[in-house]
């Protein structure tokens, strides 16, 4: 069956229709009967069979509380969703975000033999002129409007425009160029930006102006103070015609009309949505950090995720195999979020970035085509690192009335850490996740474990780009894969207009109609 043919079939499909849906339904039922533990010592090779490696990663989903024929069911029901052909569409380029009628192609941007020549050439022109200018930042070549070399950068964007940039130049700072700071600003919040201004010199420092629609409120507040403040301390009259700023966006013809000079705008497409964005020119704070060839590793480790997800079967598919997971708490056992505990301090903004990832993608009540859910779509997505959040919220992870399925990440060998203090680390990791599986009999109810809380294992043998690259395109495949089977358009984001429109209408001095009075009240007390 061709994808038009499953289109079709997205209109009627119910995944709670399907057989599969009813037999996991049964299995729910009696899946507390056995704990964990047991099933290791029902089956001895249940780690081994329960693992995916992959070219440096590791992935050990056996603490979870499946069993084969749970994984059975799991994997028909995602044979009887539009998974595969959706997967297929996507990485054709087969326009699958019906609701703003666009193509979904970020895969596209790590695919160097993407078989649209017209999509290929522009993305390769977009990266050479994006790693041209990095080179040159990073060389010194780049230089201020009165000849000296680029010290600071600055990106102002928010969501997708900040989120992915950031978290890979933390995740990365091994790689760094060290003589070039990396700034991100991206709440409206004034403070920010203007402490940050007050360490910086306007002669040394670049503003990237990061923002798909060039229109986003928060981002364009933040870039004119920054435009402001090289005004007022270099008395240049037009900042945005002098080097700089940099503008990165698919919305050029705005971007020329604010006054960025056509030469120091980077372009990318209507069909890379925001959360997917860092592998595209949004990545130019990334390839200044990093440099060009880690770059290319970060989009090199996530081709190879992509090459795993389209041609692994379902059954040792890791990306189908999350996603499954995650299903089988959701829609079944009635799990109302998820944790992600990476054990590396690098990867501290991890958790951030997948909150927008899987919330914004999969946070929707509807279906592909519009009919309401019957049944729940995505949990809550929450997370720190690990060892610090042990001492704050692990308590109800381990004795909590709801439980909580985790992914732990841990990295094998870190250069940047000292071998006793990373033994430490991973010894925490491994212990917290045994712990929440074995739980631990006790006299008194208080100092009881419960245990049989899952959780995955996900190991990096080390945080490099390439291995940073699978990761994340594994979380964006298991997302992905998670909307085929909830039949929801995972690539829109309709939800976060409303709230942008009120705010204009809060700040409209004119007209306050349409306002509650709650609100109305408030304003009165804000000064509004
Ligand atoms: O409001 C949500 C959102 O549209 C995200 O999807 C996006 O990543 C973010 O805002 C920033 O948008 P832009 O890159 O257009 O400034």
């Amino acid at each position: 069956m061709g994808y038009t043919d499953k289109v079709d079939t997205r209109k009627t499909y119910d995944p709670t229709s399907t057989d599969a849906w009813r037999k996991l339904t049964d299995l729910s039922k009696t899946v507390y009967e056995k704990g964990i533990l047991e099933h290791f010592t029902d089956n001895p090779f249940r780690t081994s069979q329960y693992s995916i490696s992959l070219n440096g990663l590791h992935v050990d989903y056996s603490k979870h509380l499946v069993s084969d024929e749970i994984l059975d069911a799991l994997n028909s029901l995602a044979e009887k969703s539009p998974l595969a052909e959706l997967r297929d569409a996507i990485f054709s380029g087969t326009p699958i975000n019906e609701s703003e009628g666009r193509r979904v192609l970020h895969t596209a941007l790590r695919n160097p033999d993407f078989p649209d020549g017209a999509i290929a050439s522009s993305i390769a022109t977009q990266f050479n002129r994006m790693t041209t200018i990095a080179n040159r930042i990073r060389v010194g070549d780049w230089k201020g409007y009165d000849g000296k070399r680029i010290h600071s950068v600055v990106n102002i964007g928010i969501g997708g425009s900040d989120l992915g940039p950031k978290m890979v130049c933390e995740a990365l700072r091994e790689f760094a160029q060290p003589d070039i700071d990396m700034h991100f600003i991206s709440n409206v919040d004034g403070e920010p930006i203007r402490s940050l201004l007050k360490q910086l010199d306007p002669t040394t420092t670049i503003f990237v102006v990061a923002s798909k629609t060039f229109t986003t409120q928060e981002t364009m507040v933040n870039a004119q103070v920054a435009i402001d403040w090289v005004s007022e301390k270099t008395g240049i009259t037009e900042p945005l015609s002098t080097p700089h700023f940099l503008a990165v966006t698919a919305a050029t013809d705005t971007a020329i009309e604010r006054g960025i000079p056509a030469n120091q705008i980077l372009q990318f497409w209507d069909w890379v949505g925001g959360r997917y964005s860092l592998w595209s020119v949004i990545g130019l704070t990334i390839c200044i950090c990093i440099g060009q060839e880690n770059f290319r590793t970060l989009l090199h480790g996530a081709r190879e995720m992509d090459d795993h997800f389209l041609n692994a079967p379902l059954g040792k598919n890791l990306p189908v195999q999350l996603a499954l997971l995650g299903i089988w708490y959701n829609n079944f056992l009635d799990i109302q979020s998820t944790a992600v505990i990476p054990y590396c301090e690098r990867l501290g903004f991890l958790p951030t970035f997948l909150q927008q990832l899987d919330m914004e993608s999969n946070g929707k009540r509807v279906s592909s085509h519009g009919v309401p859910l019957t049944y729940d779509s995505t949990p809550v997505t929450w997370g720190q690192t690990g060892t610090n959040g042990q001492h704050a919220f692990f308590q109800l992870l381990h004795q909590g009335t709801r439980f909580v399925p985790i992914d732990f990440i841990g990295v094998a060998n870190d250069q940047l850490s000292d071998g006793k203090q990373h033994r430490i680390l991973l010894a925490n990791m491994l212990a917290q996740a045994a712990a929440l599986m074995s739980g631990e009999a006790a006299d008194s109810p208080e100092q009881e474990y419960p245990g049989n809380r899952p959780s995955t294992m996900i190991l990096l043998n080390k945080l490099t780009p390439h291995s940073l690259g699978m990761l994340l395109a594994l979380y964006e495949h298991k997302v992905f894969c998670q909307g085929a089977i909830w039949n929801i358009n995972s690539f829109d984001q309709w939800g976060v207009e409303l709230g942008k429109r009120l705010t204009s209408k809060v700040l409209d001095d004119q007209d306050r109609s349409g306002l509650d009075p709650s609100t109305l009240d408030l304003m009165d007390r804000l000064g509004f």
